[in-house]
C-alpha cells in the first residue's frame, strides 16, 4: 500500500507533459498540448494534455485522466507500477508500507496464480524444444521457431504428471485453481494438458491467464482451453493482444479472426494485426476493447454456413458499440478457407487485399436481409423494413443509424421519414441530433468540452470550480448540496474532505482527482476533469460565477422551506416560532436578490 500522501506528493513534483511526451509526441496550441489519441485511431489531435491541470482529455473518445491514469492506461499498469514508474522518473523512493494507507479495493492476491502460470508457460516451452514430434508439427503448419517463441507456444508432454517437475508441491490449492490440473472423484489429481501443443493466453498487461492445447493427431477434442478462473475469463479476451497491440497501432486497424492458428499463422506472414476470440462468439467486449486500440475493425470469419452465422452474431452484438469514427466491416473468406490456410496458400498479399475490402457492417446488414426477402413484393418490402427495425434502433452511432434508415427506406420503396414514423423515431428528437457530433468540429488550439447534452445544474457549476481550484470547496457549506445525483455525492465527498484536512486548498484537480481513486466518486470526478481539460477559466468570472451560484443554491433552499411554510400556514396554521422564521427566511431571499447574470 502507497500512502496517500506520497501519492499526492508525488502528483505534485511530475509533470504530465512530460511522462506522456515519452510516448506520444506532443504539440503546444495555446495552453495545451495536443496529439492524435493513443486510445483510439484517428488523424486529427483530439487528445489533449493541460499542464494547469494536469490532466489529459481526447475529444474523439472521451478517455482522461491524470499522469497514473495516464501509464495505467497506455502501457497497461497496475496502479502501484505506474506509481512506481512515476516515482523512479522524478527520483522519489515510495515509502515502506504505513498504517492508513490508500484503502485499495477487492484486491485478494491471484499473484500465486499468476506465478504458477508463468511456470507452468515455461516448462511447456521447454518440452517443446526436447519433443522433435511437436517441433515437426510446428513446422509442418509453416511456423518458424520465431514465431513460436513470439507466442510462447510451448508443448505439454504425454504425461499425467508432468508439471510434478515444475511444482514438487503438487497438492497446492492454487494448481487446481488456475485450471493446471484436475482432481477427479477419488481426489487424484493430474495435468489437464497432456501431449497438446499449448498456445499461452494473455491478458491485456501480458500476464499468462490461461492456454489453449491443440493436439497433435487426430484426437478430440481438437482443442482443450482452460477453465474459467479467477484469472481468466474467456468472453473477455482476445488471443494474441499482447502481440498484436503494436500492429494494430500501426496499421490503424484490427483483424478479429476465429482460431489461435490463424492469429499465429497471419503473424508468420507478417500480418502482426490478428487477434481471435477464445472459442465464443465475439461480444460487444471484445468490439470495445477493440475500438480503443484503432477505428478500423475487420472481422474475418470463414465462408462457410457456420462462418455466415458468426459474423451475423458478431453483427449483432457490435451495434450498440458502433460509432460514427469507426468503420467495422466484414470478410468473409471462401468456404474451404481459414485465414491460416487462406494465407498460406495465397500469401500476405492477397489476404490484405481482402481485408481492405472488406464488406462494411451497413453493407453487410442490408444485404443478409435482403436476400431473406423478396423485394418485388410489397410483403417482401415490408418485411425487410420489419426486420431491420430492431437492428437500425440499437445502433449506437447517431449518422450510421440515420444512414442504415435513408437506405432501408430506400430498399423497401418507403421515405425517410415514412420509415421514421414507422419506427416511432420522430426525426426531430433533440437527444437524437445533439449526439450526433461526437467530435467538436473545430480543431482550434483552444478546443471547448463537448457539448453536453444536459444542462449543467448549479452544483454541478459548482462541482467544475471546486476541480478548477479545489480552493473554493472550504467556502461551500455541505448542507446546501443536495445529494441526488453523482456530481453532487462527489461536491459532497470533496467539502468533507477539506473539511477535515484530508486535501490540500492548492492541491490541483489531478491530485483532487486522485485522492479519490477507487471510491464511488472516481468517475464522475475524473470525467468532469476530462472535461475541463480545455477550458481556462478566468479568474474573475471563477469569482462571479461561484458566488452567483451558491446565492442560487441559497434561494433556491431558502424558496423550498418558504413554500413549505406557507403550504402549512394556509392548512392549518404555524407555531409562532415557526411563522417568525418564515418572516426572517422572506427577508433573507429579499437580501439575496437575484442572481446576476454573466
Ligand atoms: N475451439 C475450441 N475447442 C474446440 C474447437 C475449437 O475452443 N474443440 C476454438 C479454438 O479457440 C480454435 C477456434 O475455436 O482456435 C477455431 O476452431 P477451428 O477453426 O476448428 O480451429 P483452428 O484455429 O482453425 O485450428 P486448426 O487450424 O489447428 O485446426
Ligand atoms: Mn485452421
Amino acid at each position: 500500500m502507497i500512502p496517500q500522501s506520497f501519492i499526492q506528493d508525488l502528483l505534485g513534483r511530475v509533470d504530465i507533459v512530460d511522462v506522456i511526451e515519452r510516448h506520444l509526441p506532443l504539440k503546444k496550441g495555446g495552453a495545451n498540448y495536443f496529439a492524435c489519441c493513443p486510445f483510439h485511431g484517428e488523424k486529427s489531435a483530439s487528445f489533449s494534455v493541460s499542464p494547469t491541470k494536469q490532466f489529459y482529455h481526447c475529444f474523439g473518445c472521451g478517455v482522461h485522466g491524470n499522469a497514473i491514469g495516464f501509464l495505467m492506461e497506455y502501457s497497461g499498469l497496475s496502479f502501484v507500477e505506474a506509481t512506481k514508474e512515476l516515482a523512479g522518473q522524478v527520483g522519489l523512493k515510495i515509502p515502506e508500507d504505513t498504517k492508513g494507507a490508500t484503502p485499495t479495493l477487492n484486491q485478494p492476491s491471484n499473484d500465486g496464480l499468476y506465478a504458477a502460470m508463468t511456470a507452468a508457460a515455461q516448462f511447456y516451452r521447454e518440452q517443446l524444444k526436447k519433443t522433435p514430434a511437436a517441433i515437426e508439427y510446428l513446422k509442418k503448419r509453416g511456423l518458424t521457431g520465431e514465431i513460436a517463441a513470439r507466442f510462447g507456444i510451448g508443448y505439454a508432454p504425454d504425461d499425467w504428471q508432468g508439471l510434478k517437475t515444475v511444482f514438487p508441491d503438487y497438492d497446492r490449492k492454487a494448481l487446481v485453481e488456475c485450471g493446471l490440473i484436475i482432481e477427479n472423484d477419488q481426489g487424484r489429481r493430474y495435468d489437464r494438458f497432456r501431449h497438446r501443443i499449448m498456445f499461452p493466453i494473455q491478458d491485456r498487461r501480458g500476464r499468462i491467464i490461461g492456454f489453449g492445447g491443440r493436439v497433435l493427431d487426430g484426437g478430440e477434442p481438437k482443442y482443450l482451453n482452460s477453465p474459467e478462473t479467477p484469472l481468466f475469463e474467456k468472453g473477455r479476451e482476445l488471443y494474441g493482444l499482447t502481440q498484436a497491440h503494436k500492429a494494430i497501432r500501426d496499421e490503424a486497424s484490427a483483424l478479429i479472426v476465429e482460431g489461435y492458428m490463424d492469429v499465429v499463422a497471419l503473424a508468420q506472414y507478417g500480418i502482426g494485426n490478428a487477434v481471435a476470440t477464445l472459442g465464443t462468439a465475439t461480444n460487444a467486449h471484445h468490439v470495445t476493447t477493440l475500438m480503443r486500440l484503432t477505428d478500423r475493425v475487420v472481422f474475418c470469419f470463414d465462408g462457410d454456413a457456420p462462418g455466415r452465422k458468426a459474423a451475423w452474431r458478431a453483427l449483432e452484438a457490435s451495434l450498440e458499440a458502433l460509432r460514427d469514427d469507426v468503420t467495422l466491416a466484414f470478410l468473409f473468406l471462401p468456404p474451404e478457407h481459414d485465414p491460416d490456410s487462406f494465407v498460406r496458400e495465397h500469401g500476405a498479399q492477397a489476404f490484405r487485399d481482402a481485408a481492405t475490402s472488406a464488406r462494411p457492417l451497413a453493407r453487410f446488414l442490408l444485404d443478409e436481409l435482403k436476400a431473406q426477402v423478396d423485394l418485388d413484393t410489397a410483403e417482401g418490402r415490408a418485411r425487410l423494413i420489419h426486420e431491420a427495425r430492431p437492428l437500425i434502433t440499437r445502433v449506437g452511432a447517431p449518422l450510421l443509424r440515420l444512414q442504415l434508415l435513408k437506405t432501408t427506406a430506400e430498399a423497401g420503396g418507403i421515405s425517410q421519414s415514412e420509415i421514421e414514423t414507422a419506427y416511432g423515431l420522430t426525426s426531430n428528437r433533440p437527444e437524437r441530433t445533439q449526439d450526433t457530433w461526437r467530435k467538436p468540429q473545430q480543431r482550434s488550439s483552444q478546443p471547448r468540452p463537448r457539448g453536453r447534452t444536459r444542462a449543467v445544474t448549479p452544483v454541478g457549476i459548482l462541482l467544475r470550480l471546486v476541480l478548477d481550484n479545489p480552493g473554493l470547496a472550504a467556502r461551500l457549506p455541505a448542507d446546501l448540496i443536495e445529494p441526488s445525483d453523482a456530481e453532487s455525492l462527489a461536491l459532497i465527498a470533496i467539502v468533507d474532505a477539506m473539511g477535515i484536512g484530508d486535501i490540500e486548498a492548492d492541491c490541483g484537480v489531478a491530485a483532487l482527482v486522485e485522492r479519490f481513486r477507487e471510491t464511488p466518486h472516481a468517475t464522475a470526478l475524473s470525467k468532469v476533469a476530462g472535461e475541463l481539460v480545455g477550458t481556462e477559466f478566468d479568474e474573475s468570472v471563477v469569482e462571479l460565477l461561484f458566488e452567483d451560484t451558491l446565492r442560487k443554491l441559497q434561494a433556491d433552499a431558502i424558496n423550498h422551506e418558504i413554500v413549505e411554510l406557507t403550504g402549512r400556514e394556509r392548512d392549518g396554521g404555524l407555531t409562532s416560532a415557526e411563522r417568525h422564521h418564515l418572516a426572517h427566511l422572506i427577508l433573507q431571499k429579499r437580501q439575496l436578490g437575484e442572481p446576476r447574470k454573466i
